[in-house]
């Protein structure tokens, strides 16, 4: 199963994918947990570029491609991977960071931004994902704003909070938005409700799984596998 946590700075990813990982692990589910940008080597590089001091003026359209790269990195060295070992992978920030920043914030092509998503993410998707919803106004009062994008003038980041909703409105089915001003605690118990039965979907397809086991036929003497 696969989880991201979405929104703007300071709406409370780091702290709720903690939480959420923490409790996952806890009831004895294998997670990793793991963020974007920098979640991988390569991205770590690629993070130093894009949120550090000494590229402030970039094009629009490299900080799409390096945060891109830095996705498809991640994608194949750690999501996939983990994925493919059944483990739930918890991730700060994915795909819809991209159409909501470099799209509705800098205003590049989103058609654009979706068919390069579906590129360097080989097609893999959340199962769900928590929009922590919080304004622009409040996440300026939870703390300084250090990095190149949180420096970003006010209407930049008004522009990602309206993009990230206009996301959740038209994916209703896999993106839950969760107000983000209540205590860390509420805010996880409401993100526990929601996931709860993805849980139980999730129990239920390994105990009576889906896929009948392949049956073994004899091929001219030899067992084989169809
Ligand atoms: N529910 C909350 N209420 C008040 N402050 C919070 C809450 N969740 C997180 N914070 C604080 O706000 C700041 C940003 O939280 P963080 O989890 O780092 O957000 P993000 O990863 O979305 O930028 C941190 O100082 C954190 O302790
Ligand atoms: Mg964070």
């Amino acid at each position: 199963m696969f989880i991201s946590f979405e929104g703007i700075d300071k709406g409370g990813k780091t702290t709720q994918s903690s939480l959420l990982a923490q409790y996952l692990k806890k009831r004895g589910y294998d997670v990793v947990k793991t963020f974007e940008p920098g979640g991988t080597r390569l991205g770590m590089r690629i993070k130093e570029i894009l949120l550090g001091p000494s590229h402030a003026k970039m094009s629009e359209t490299s900080e799409l491609f390096l945060y891109l790269a830095d996705r498809a990195e991640h994608v194949q060295k750690i999501i996939k991977p983990a994925l493919e070992h059944r483990k739930i992978v918890i991730s700060d920030r994915f795909a819809d960071a991209s159409i909501a920043y470099q799209g509705y914030g800098r205003g590049l092509e989103i058609d654009w931004i979706e068919e390069l998503n579906r590129i360097v993410t080989q097609g893999i998707l959340p199962d769900i994902t928590f929009l922590l919803d919080i304004t622009p106004s409040l996440a300026t009062r939870r703390g300084e704003k250090k990095d190149r994008m949180e420096k970003e003038q006010m209407s930049f980041h008004q522009r990602v909070h309206q993009g990230y909703l206009e996301l959740a409105k038209s994916h209703p089915e896999r993106i839950k938005v969760v107000p983000g001003e209540g205590t860390p605690q509420k805010v996880h118990l409401t993100i526990r409700e929601a996931l709860s039965p993805y849980l139980a979907s999730r129990q239920q397809n390994k105990n009576h799984p889906v896929k009948a086991r392949p049956k073994r036929v004899s091929i001219e003497g030899n067992e084989d596998v169809v």
